[in-house]
């Protein structure tokens, strides 16, 4: 298939915002890993974000718009995708790729689905007010952040979600960072085994880091 000028813009556009998203995500783990270090952990890290001002909301913005560029131009490049890939082409290879393209729209919208369930979980903090890190302060007076996400997974409905999300992000991540360097053409037929292997090694750090937090917790590892 010809690919127009539109649809490799397109493909740069996804692989670099999707760039910016796997380094975000990268850094919340390593800084949510500080709910293991107990309150003084998670309680320090989270007023010293808000404690950087104005900075806050320029970043949040600044990821609502990649975040929001990844999603329209995925969807045009599934629906793109959907229309040059007819039954005629049901050959192994063009049904592998079109099996990864809807993988990755499947996926890509479960986690969409998650960051707003999750910011309104841990952010707007309105699923569940009882525990909200705005309305308790800790020993120091700051917001309890440790209080709010160790009473959050105490719950084996929101541990579900949270543990089930991480999966989709796994499936997400494995393909997208082999496609990453696809587009740029920084894979070969020598390399490929290595790019894909190395793109599943990331996505499975972040899938056992992500999901050991709630299920540390649900086991009684970390106590309020
Ligand atoms: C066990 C998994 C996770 C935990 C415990 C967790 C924890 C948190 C907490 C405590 C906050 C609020 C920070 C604050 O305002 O003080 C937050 C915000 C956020 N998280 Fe997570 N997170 C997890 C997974 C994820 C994942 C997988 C993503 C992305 C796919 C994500 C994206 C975000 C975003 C976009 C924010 C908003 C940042 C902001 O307010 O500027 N989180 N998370």
């Amino acid at each position: 298939m010809q690919m127009t000028q539109s649809t490799v813009g397109r493909k740069v556009l996804m692989a670099v915002t999707g760039l910016i998203l796997l380094v975000f995500v990268l850094i919340h783990l390593l800084g949510n890993t500080s709910v293991f270090v107990g309150p003084d952990g998670i309680n320090a890290y989270a007023e010293k974000l808000h404690s950087l001002g104005p900075m806050v909301w320029i970043f949040r913005l600044v990821m609502l718009a990649v975040f929001a560029a990844h999603i329209v131009f995925g969807i045009q490049l599934t629906l793109e995708n959907r229309s040059a890939s007819p039954l005629k082409y049901a050959q192994n290879k063009k049904l592998r790729a079109s099996f990864s393209s809807e993988t990755m729209i499947v996926s890509g919208l479960v986690l969409l689905a998650f960051v707003v369930y999750h910011l309104l979980h841990f952010t707007v903090q309105v699923i569940d007010p009882a525990t909200a890190a705005k309305a308790h302060m800790d020993a120091l007076g700051r917001p309890d952040v440790y209080l709010m996400v160790v009473s959050g997974f105490k719950s084996l409905f929101i541990t579900l979600i949270y543990v089930v999300s991480m999966i989709f992000l796994f499936l997400h991540l494995s393909h997208g960072a082999g496609s990453f360097l696809q587009t740029f053409g920084l894979n070969s037929d020598k390399t490929l085994p290595t790019v894909s292997l190395g793109g599943k090694a990331v996505a499975a750090v972040l899938l056992v880091g992500y999901a050991a937090i709630p299920l540390f917790i649900i086991a009684g590892f970390l106590k309020i």
